[in-house]
């Protein structure tokens, strides 16, 4: 499989999954932080309190991603560690801390590509209103001024927000993620235009601090692949992919506005005028920024064909079709539809800024952990993203999620996604079976799957 010649591979993790040290070095109190001790939130309690240790094992790990031969490593800044109280006063142990690291990535020759917020939102500005708050889009630019100065000189790769749908629906709708709430859906909406109108002004204040600067954002991207390979049944996984059904679990409603600078028709008429945000004149150009590639997460597609009127309808998984420990099906073709289609309809070139799988992993007799269904899941995904590149498809870049097994959100450390193992009582690091594949993968770009 070839693919393209300066095709970039990296692996990706997000600050509270695996920084730990919580309460260190002057660093303020995140939403992650609060909602992680709520009874019930988490399996068996687990928090990031400690997670990966990573603040503190951090050239051990960058170590390990030279093993592995990454070419790139998208990590997540922690608003809290670098501003406190969110505004306001600079935290400089914790800015450091990313100075520190992005040298030592760069002397590494790993590019660094930093994710500004990965859900671990202030707790002082939540309880200023958090999202709801239009003063949430210039506390983010505020916050991305402060980073940009002090890494843009060496860091080019910045992704805004990380999947805006689930911190907004599962934060703030179903209460399941931090900071926990259940809104109504006006309120939802408002907080999701006010992530909207920060991710524009951090790609404007980027574009000011930083030289040659390459912005995107991480979407969740929830493809719909054709059942088979006729016009009927593609065009009806195309309609399906960007339709907005009454749900928040789609595509352009989250993709639109920052890419085309207007919400999507049906997602208006669904949701309702009394349920749309107020937009302020202004509102949808600010957000609408240009940006040089388009981030996506893709782990999973739903498969949807043309019904007998015509109209999209979505087929069923046959039974016994293979599942990860999240119960995601595996569907491969996900990564040669969802790039082929979001890059039809923004025009972008495509990271693929997550793409994994949760595994059982477990520490054999033999002291190593063999991973061959990680194997397998990647080689598959890999391969129909290799296809979608020699289709014309301009796919730039791949992160595996994640470097590390981490803290899975409300799963806790039960979820094993990473290529490299934890043993979280000692904080032993392992590279699986799928690092050393991994390795190989990225020498020869992709000619040996
Ligand atoms: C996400 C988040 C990651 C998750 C990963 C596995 O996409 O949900 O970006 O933080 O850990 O996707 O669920």
């Amino acid at each position: 499989m070839a693919f393209p010649k300066n095709f970039v591979w990296g692996a990706a993790t997000a600050a509270y999954q695996i920084e730990g040290a919580a309460y260190e070095d002057g660093k303020g109190l995140n939403t992650w932080d609060i909602f992680s001790k709520r009874p019930g939130m988490t399996f068996q309690g687990h928090s990031g309190d400690e997670a990966c240790d990573h603040y503190h094992r951090w050239k051990e790990d960058v170590g390990l991603m030279k093993e592995i031969g990454l070419q790139a490593y998208r990590f997540s800044i922690s608003w809290a560690r670098v501003l406190p109280e969110g505004t306001g006063k600079i935290n400089q142990k914790g800015l450091n801390f990313y100075d520190r690291l992005v040298d030592a990535l760069l002397e590494a020759r790993i590019t660094p590509w930093a994710t500004l917020f990965h859900w671990d939102y202030p707790y002082s500005l939540y309880c200023r209103g958090g999202w709801l708050n239009r003063d949430a889009a210039d506390w983010f630019a505020e916050y991305t001024q402060a980073v940009a100065k002090k890494l843009g000189d060496r860091m080019k790769h910045w992704i805004t927000l990380n999947e805006p749908v689930c911190f907004i629906a599962l934060g703030h709708q179903d209460g399941i993620h931090a900071p926990g709430d259940k809104m109504g859906l006006k309120q939802v909406l408002t907080a999701a235009h006010n992530t909207f109108r920060a991710h524009g002004k951090a790609v404007q204040t980027l574009r000011s601090c930083v030289k040659h600067a390459k912005l995107g954002l991480a979407s969740v991207g929830l493809p719909k692949s054709p059942a088979s390979k006729s016009k009927a049944d593609i065009d009806a996984a195309r309609t399906a992919t960007f339709s907005v059904p009454n749900s928040h679990w789609n595509n352009a409603w989250w993709m639109d506005p920052l890419l085309l600078g207007k919400y999507p028709e049906d997602g208006l008429k669904i949701f309702g005028s009394a349920n749309i945000p107020e937009i302020k004149s202004g509102d949808m150009r600010e957000m609408c920024q240009p940006l040089d590639f388009f981030g996506v997460n893709i782990y999973q597609h739903e498969v949807w064909r043309a019904g007998k009127d015509g109209k999209p309808e979505k087929a069923t998984f046959p039974p016994g079709i293979p599942m990860t420990t999240m119960e995601w099906p595996v569907t491969p073709e996900a990564l040669y539809w969802g790039p082929k289609f979001f890059h039809e309809r923004y025009h972008l070139p495509i990271a693929i800024t997550e793409n994994g799988m949760g595994n059982c992993d477990c520490i054999s007799l033999d002291g190593a952990v063999h991973d061959p269904q990680r194997i397998d899941f990647t080689q598959r995904y890999l391969l129909e993203l290799g296809r979608a590149a020699a289709d014309g498809v301009p796919i730039e870049a791949y992160f595996y999620w994640s470097l590390l097994d981490n803290f899975e959100w409300g799963y806790g450390f039960r979820q094993r996604f990473g290529l490299t193992y934890v043993d979280y009582p000692t904080q032993r690091r392992i590279l699986k079976d799928s690092a050393r594949w991994y390795a190989k993968v990225i020498k020869t770009n992709g000619a040996c799957l």
